[in-house]
């Protein structure tokens, strides 16, 4: 196992860019499924988890190959259709190989991925949307075995709580049924009407994804996909909220900044000098202490829930009392015992933390618990005074791509080692 070493305090400075969107490709790659033959991903990031997704994919009898940021699947003659436990326990988001199984071949049997370490984190609604296109669903041995012997069809779904998931894998099984299909309180996150623009472009025909309400009118083939990654909305937010933090100067390329209102938005509350342009991003140089603002995660467009754990490193060093409510998961708080280790003042109430900045955080030796948390980590280790050692980045490396290199070359004192006794 791997660890990062800091040497804290750090200013930051220069220029760096975001990779492909985890949160994209890993839809987009089972979205290939769907498709007979070879499809093409640019824009793929190496992370842990593409891995995984790629090692799902040739479990089920496809060819992967990943060179460079280019992924190549090919689907032809797949017919295995099992996601095993083995695979979805270490990436819920095996679970978006469901909808596509499920409509090109008309079974699927994937296992239920559990909970994790904030919560429950359920896919009834997955499951209830496949149903209502026809699919009988039995939960079996901890798999859902799922079936649709006489294809898919068309229906109105209302989502009773906007998910990402159970938009996306609902549209994706969606595509191939006979008929309509509308899904109503759909989730809005840009990730949503990126697949439905990559399966448009394969000859879908999906409308108003991005919105509340969503229809797709099923067709009977789709081209293979050909399709760029866009980019990662919650790595680029990570290395603003740590220029910010450091006083630094930060400028992120290859990035979206109308994906990162709600985050541009609060920085400049805290007092954050902020430039946007077509693709980038730019946190500037700040003297002065940051302010103390307060945030509520919730479905887009509003605060991203994979970036509370990073602002609250950042509210840990604006001094004033700072507010976080978690609305989408209310138990994501494993960073806050780790944070506090590091000489953040925060109180947990339910799914609120108050957080006391003060100037500056002690360095210390933490573990990361999941990947924003670990992230939230680093940047607090940037913040703190002296060595800070964290332990487990194997959760960093699912999700964000050389990070430790990225955060190099912006000048961190930061370095990968061999755990020791390993
Ligand atoms: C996705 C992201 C994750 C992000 C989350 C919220 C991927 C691979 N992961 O996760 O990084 O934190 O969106 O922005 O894209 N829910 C149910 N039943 C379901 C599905 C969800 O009750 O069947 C609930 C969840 O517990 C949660 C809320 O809906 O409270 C939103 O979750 P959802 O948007 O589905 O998250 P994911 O797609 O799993």
């Amino acid at each position: 196992m791997d660890r990062f070493v800091i040497d804290g305090p750090v200013r930051l400075a220069g220029t760096v860019a975001a990779s492909g969107a985890k949160n994209a490709v890993l839809p987009a790659m089972t979205a290939a499924l769907l498709m007979d033959g070879p499809s093409r991903l640019e824009g793929v990031p190496h992370l842990r988890d593409t891995e995984t997704m790629a090692h799902l994919l040739r479990v089920l009898g496809c060819r992967v190959e990943h060179v460079g940021s280019t992924m190549r699947i090919d689907t032809t003659g797949y017919d295995y259709c099992e996601a095993p436990y083995e695979l979805v326990k270490t990436m819920r988001a095996s679970v978006y190989a469901l909808g596509p199984l499920l409509a090109k071949k008309g079974r699927a049997k994937v296992s239920l991925p559990g909970g994790c370490a904030w919560g429950p984190r359920p896919v009834d609604l997955h499951l209830a949307g496949m149903e209502k296109l026809g699919a009988q669903i039995t939960l079996s041995h901890g798999y859902v075995l799922a079936h649709a012997p006489h294809g898919l069809h068309g229906a109105e779904i209302f989502f009773e709580i906007s998910s990402v998931g159970a938009t996306i894998n609902v549209m994706m099984a969606a595509v191939l049924a006979q008929g309509r299909t509308t899904l109503v309180n759909a989730a809005r996150e840009p990730e949503v009407a990126e697949i439905a623009a990559a399966l448009n472009h394969a000859g879908a025909r999906i409308e108003g994804a991005g919105g509340y309400s969503i229809v797709i009118d099923g067709v009977q083939e789709l081209q293979p996909l050909q399709h760029t990654v866009m980019p990662d909305r919650i790595e680029a937010g990570t290395f603003l909220i740590a220029g910010m933090m450091t006083g630094g100067s930060v400028r992120v390329d290859n990035c979206r900044p109308d994906h990162l209102r709600a985050l541009l938005e609060k920085m400049q509350q805290m007092g954050a000098a902020v430039e946007v342009g077509d693709g980038w991003v730019q946190v500037h140089e700040r003297a002065g202490a940051l302010r103390p603002v307060d945030v509520t995660t919730a479905p887009y467009p509003g605060f991203p829930t994979d970036l509370q754990a990073q602002m609250m490193a950042a509210l840990a060093v604006a001094p004033g009392v700072s507010l976080i409510t978690e609305t989408i998961y209310p138990d994501r708080f494993t960073h806050v015992p780790e944070l506090r280790r590091l000489g953040a003042k925060i109180r947990l109430d339910g799914n609120i933390a108050v957080i006391t900045g003060a100037p500056g955080l002690s360095a210390a030796p933490v573990m990361a618990t999941d990947l924003r948390a670990s992230a939230a980590l680093i940047l607090a280790a940037f913040a703190a005074e002296g060595r800070s050692e964290i332990s487990r980045v194997y959760h960093i490396d699912r999700g964000y791509e050389r990070l430790e290199e990225k955060f190099a070359a912006l000048g961190a004192p930061i370095q990968r080692q061999r755990e020791p006794g390993e």
